[in-house]
């Protein structure tokens, strides 16, 4: 079996190339370049696996290309990676992934789709700039976001989720299924802040900093970027994204990774302790 992982070149695509590497699956990644000559890029593919760039402008006229590549070259079946409750409206970007949803359900070809919630290593450069600068000072680490510090998430880790794909690409029975994809529990970043203490050794502090703030800090992002990150935190700050794990557990066949879990595995030799 070959795969062709379109977005195989960003932070999800290694993971899933990895996973599917591991089940002995054949696979080729592609970035952007893929988008010169799709057709070319997929053609001999079994499947594709279709990972959008991070706040892609029009992820439903990404995903239309790919659907009609996939169909003038003969690939059959179609792996999209979605997110966890697309449709809120609130948040152009998850409205972006519950369009494209829609052309992939109604594309003829033999799809799934995954929803994973945001990714426990989402917080780890942060947790790890934060562990040295208080190494440096002396004081507490933080970890700062501009939203609410106590709303529940499903967060959920990414090598679970590369795992999950790996399953549904590779085993029968999940043709026309929609999985979302949480962690075993729901957290907040209060929670992977007292995980992370516990790994690390020291206290870590998770504190809410003003969207204000944030914006004036961040850098690289166009103004369009920006808005619709703003509005991603104003979500997050009054509800979080809660996501059920159960799907993840029945299709890992084993309880998802928790923060502990996860967070010991990423900041591995980290510990002040150690
Ligand atoms: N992070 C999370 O917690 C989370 C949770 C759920 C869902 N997701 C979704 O996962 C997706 C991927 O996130 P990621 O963090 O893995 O992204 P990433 O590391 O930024 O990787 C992006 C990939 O897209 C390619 N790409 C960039 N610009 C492109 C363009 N204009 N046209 C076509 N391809 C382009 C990149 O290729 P090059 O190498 O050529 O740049 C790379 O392969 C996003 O849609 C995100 O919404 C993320």
């Amino acid at each position: 079996m070959k795969v062709a992982v379109l977005g195989g070149s960003g932070k999800t695509g290694r993971a899933v190339s990895a996973a599917l590497a591991q089940a002995g699956v054949a696979t080729r990644p592609l970035g952007r370049a893929a988008f010169g000559d799709l057709p070319a890029a997929l053609a001999g593919a079994d499947a594709v696996h279709v990972i959008a760039p991070n706040l892609h402008p029009d992820e439903p006229g990404y995903v239309t290309a790919v659907l009609a590549a996939a169909h003038q070259v003969g690939v059959g079946r179609i792996v999209y990676h979605s997110v966890a409750s697309p449709y809120v409206p609130a948040m152009p970007h998850h409205v972006g992934k519950a369009e494209a949803e829609d052309l992939v359900r109604r594309s003829g070809l033999e799809w799934t789709i995954l929803q994973p919630c945001a990714y426990v290593q989402n917080f780890v450069p942060a947790l790890v700039a934060g562990a040295e600068s208080a190494a440096g000072s002396g004081g507490a680490a933080r970890l700062d976001v501009p939203y609410a510090v106590h709303t529940p998430f499903g967060l959920v880790d990414l090598h679970d989720v590369a795992a999950a794909t790996a399953v549904v690409l590779t085993r029968p029975g999940h043709v026309g299924a929609t999985y979302e994809l949480g962690g075993p529990a729901l957290v907040s970043v209060a929670d992977v802040a007292v995980a992370a203490a516990t790994v690390l050794g020291h206290e870590v502090l998770a504190r809410r900093i003003d969207p204000d703030d944030w914006d004036e800090s961040a850098t690289g992002l166009d103004e369009r970027e920006r808005v619709w990150l703003r509005a991603m935190f104003a979500y997050y700050d009054d509800h979080g994204l809660p996501t059920g794990g159960v799907p993840l557990g029945a299709l890992l066949g084993r309880a998802p990774a928790g923060l502990g879990e996860v967070l010991s595995r990423e900041l591995a030799g980290r510990s002040c302790q150690g």
